[in-house]
């Protein structure tokens, strides 16, 4: 049966691919979005879906929350500051957008409450993510030192000095905050899941491993690496790599993350549930950025390795997604990493993006957040 969802943020890089999977099943779509500069300044509403209902507002105004949520059955909560580097100095601003705009969007939910909230997490609640040390025994809890030099190895190391080995990451392993956004993140997921039942609603958490395709705002900074990456070697410059660019992620298409938060909202079982998404494939930074020139045909531009790390970052992160496999019947349909970054080539060929990512190294170096 059609139903009426809201999706906050829903006029973002993700939002616009979960409104198109829900319109296509006849479903009822609500946007509530602020369109932010820093994300909307290539495009504003432009190709948003003209059978979208826009409520124009920020989710920390309770008026517009009112409003955005009048006769819905579901809610997306997407609405949220993304960038992780960012968040280290831009405090106030991703507490109230992450944490105290999901506070507003449940005070307000109290009132019309529905029958499901679908929140958006991250795998950055994680910190580290799961590592096995050189004995066998898995290790929950790893951390990375300021390393002691130039030759200091990039991976946690276990008590004895040796590095750890990353292993997929699954939902049991204990958060680990390393980031305001972060910290924003576990807030979100929190509230959904502690405050929808004690108003008859359901909650859902979906931990979001690195999502990619068209579409994504090339001209934020901010966001994530491979638009970034895209962003720069479309103006000729080269990809700026932190560390030694051997840290390990899984890049998920954001169709395959659409379906996810479709199966989320259907699927009975998930209710209270937090699920890993990923592609269930990991690669290095330098992988990627190595592939995303060949698919750019820039492989005359070699990226630029830092040596330094990013505030906030993690070095390894990587998901078992055997949970949603099973509980929401979730599997990954993009495989083809090739086939997906000639695509998003190809739709990067096709768009303006203004290269702000010196600007943006700037503000963190300036606070000695890359070091
Ligand atoms: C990203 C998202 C976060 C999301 C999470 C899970 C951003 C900014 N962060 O975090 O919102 O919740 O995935 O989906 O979108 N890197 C470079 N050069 C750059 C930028 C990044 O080498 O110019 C490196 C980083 O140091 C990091 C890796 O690439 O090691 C990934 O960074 P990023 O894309 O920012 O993602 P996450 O921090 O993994």
């Amino acid at each position: 049966m059609a139903e009426s969802i809201l999706i906050t943020g829903g006029a973002g890089f993700i939002g616009r691919y979960v409104s198109r999977a829900l319109l296509d099943r006849g479903d009822h779509v609500r946007v509530l979005d602020s369109f932010i500069e820093q994300v909307h300044a290539d495009r504003g509403a432009d190709g948003l879906d003209s059978e979208v209902e826009v409520v124009r507002g920020d989710v920390r105004d309770p008026d517009a929350v009112r409003r955005a949520l009048k006769g819905v059955d579901k809610v997306v909560h997407l609405a949220a500051e993304v960038g992780v580097g960012q968040s280290m100095y831009a405090i106030d601003r991703y507490v109230s957008v992450n944490d105290h705009g999901t506070a507003v969007l449940f005070q307000q939910l109290i009132d019309q409450p529905v029958k499901r909230v679908v929140v958006a997490s991250s795998m950055s609640v994680y910190g580290e993510g799961l590592y096995r040390d050189a004995d066998g025994n898995l290790v929950e809890d790893a951390v990375r030192r300021p390393r002691s030099g130039p030759d200091a190895p990039w991976d946690p190391l276990d008590s004895k000095g040796r590095p750890l080995v990353p292993v997929p990451t699954p939902e049991w392993k204990r958060p680990s905050l390393a980031s305001v956004y972060a910290i924003g993140k576990f807030v979100q997921e929190r509230l959904t899941l502690t405050v929808s039942p004690t108003y008859g609603m359901e909650g859902v958490a979906l931990r979001l491993w690195n999502v990619y395709g068209a579409g994504q705002a090339l001209s934020n900074p901010y966001t994530g690496v491979l638009a970034i990456f895209a962003a720069r070697l479309q103006n000729g410059q080269p990809p700026m790599i932190f560390e030694d660019g051997q840290q390990r992620r899984d890049f998920v298409h954001v169709e395959d993350a659409a379906r996810a938060f479709v199966l989320a909202l259907d699927r009975p079982q998930a209710a209270g549930g937090v699920y890993n998404i990923g592609s269930g494939v990991d690669r290095t930074v330098q992988e990627v950025a190595a592939d995303l020139a060949t698919a750019m045909g820039r492989t005359g531009i070699q990226p630029e390795i830092a040596g330094k790390t990013r505030a906030g970052d993690i070095r390894h992160n990587i998901p078992d997604i055997t949970k949603a496999r099973e509980e929401l019947g979730y599997a990954a349909q993009h495989l083809d990493f090739t086939a997906d970054l000639a695509e998003l080539a190809e739709w990067v060929a096709r768009q303006q993006a203004r290269d702000r990512v010196s600007q943006a190294r700037n503000e963190l170096e300036l606070r000695g957040l890359v070091a």
